[in-house]
């Protein structure tokens, strides 16, 4: 495997690659690396002759108040996942690599983003889709893996590739989860211990509901039905609780086809999300 720090020398090195015609498979990630992001490299893997894993916290996604100083860093022990995993190269730029100078050319997404982490985190799929496009450009990947843990990202990046007419594939995994169900996420590290003894009932409130789905519940019925349960947890507070149309998510009163039931969760020091996709 080969560390790389600098967009010039990823060109490079990618071109040398592309020349001998291999196919090159790609997982963005913000580093503090867990089963989640592992898995996606496993699939990247069993598809593609080159791997590229991007480590990169991008400043452009946080808002502010939120925890860019604070999200967790590891690179030598992220380094030495990524080794074992098999990957060819791991691009880790710095800030001022990533972003030289101010931008002539500003990305907005506008569609799917007035709900859920759109809207509770406004901007934040702006800086999402602005690196996820320069990564994109600086690795050209035939196909680039993300995580259905976070749903609305998927469905904006799928969206914005189609848009821009970009020739590669968005291939999505399923959400890994801990043993007790918890969604494993970089920022587990920050629930206290009391915390994370009660953030697995995020994702069994979600199971409930399926349940409860399953029955014929509406949209309204479903979003008081997990917002009750929630606000009986003692610790943290609720962000948001919606229930919409995957991927366009709209808001259908009577439910069918694809849906997804969504949270977001504030606990102490860490804001964690979580959903389902369901078929009715
Ligand atoms: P990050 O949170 O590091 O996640 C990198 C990728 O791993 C994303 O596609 C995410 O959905 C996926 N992932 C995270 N937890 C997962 C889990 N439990 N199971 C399966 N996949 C999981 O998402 C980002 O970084 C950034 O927004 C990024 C796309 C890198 C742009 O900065």
């Amino acid at each position: 495997m080969i560390l790389i720090n600098k967009p010039t020398e990823l060109h490079e090195k990618i071109k040398e690659e592309r020349q001998k015609g291999r196919s090159i498979g790609f997982v963005p990630t913000m580093g503090a690396l867990h089963e989640g992001h592992l898995s996606l490299i496993q699939v990247a893997r069993s598809n593609h002759d080159l791997v590229v894993v991007s480590i990169f916290v991008n400043p452009l996604q946080f808002g502010e108040g939120e925890d860019f100083e604070t999200y967790p860093r590891d690179i030598d022990r992220d380094q030495e996942l990524c080794r074992q995993e098999a990957v060819d190269i791991l691009f880790a730029p710095s800030v001022s690599e990533m972003y030289p100078e101010t931008a002539s050319v500003e990305i907005k997404v506008v569609e799917g983003v007035d709900v859920l982490c759109g809207q509770s985190r406004p901007g934040h799929f702006d800086g999402v889709a602005t690196v996820v496009l320069k990564l994109l450009h600086m690795v050209w990947p035939d196909a680039a893996y993300f995580g259905q843990k976070d749903a609305q990202q998927v469905a904006v990046i799928k969206q914005m590739v189609k848009t821009l007419s970009m020739p590669l594939s968005i291939v999505a995994s399923p959400t890994v989860r801990e043993s007790d169900g918890l969604a494993k996420s970089s920022r587990n590290v920050h629930l206290t211990k009391d915390e994370r003894q009660i953030a697995p009932k995020l994702y069994q409130t979600l199971l409930e509901a399926k349940e409860h789905a399953s029955g014929g519940a509406n949209r309204k019925e479903l979003i008081s039905f997990i917002q009750k349960r929630l606000e009986t947890l003692t610790l943290g507070r609720v962000d948001y609780v919606d229930v919409l149309s995957y991927p366009k998510l709209e808001q259908v009163e009577e439910l069918s086809g694809t849906i997804i039931l969504a949270l977001a969760y504030h606990f102490s020091h860490a804001r964690l999300i979580d959903n389902i996709i369901i078929e009715k």
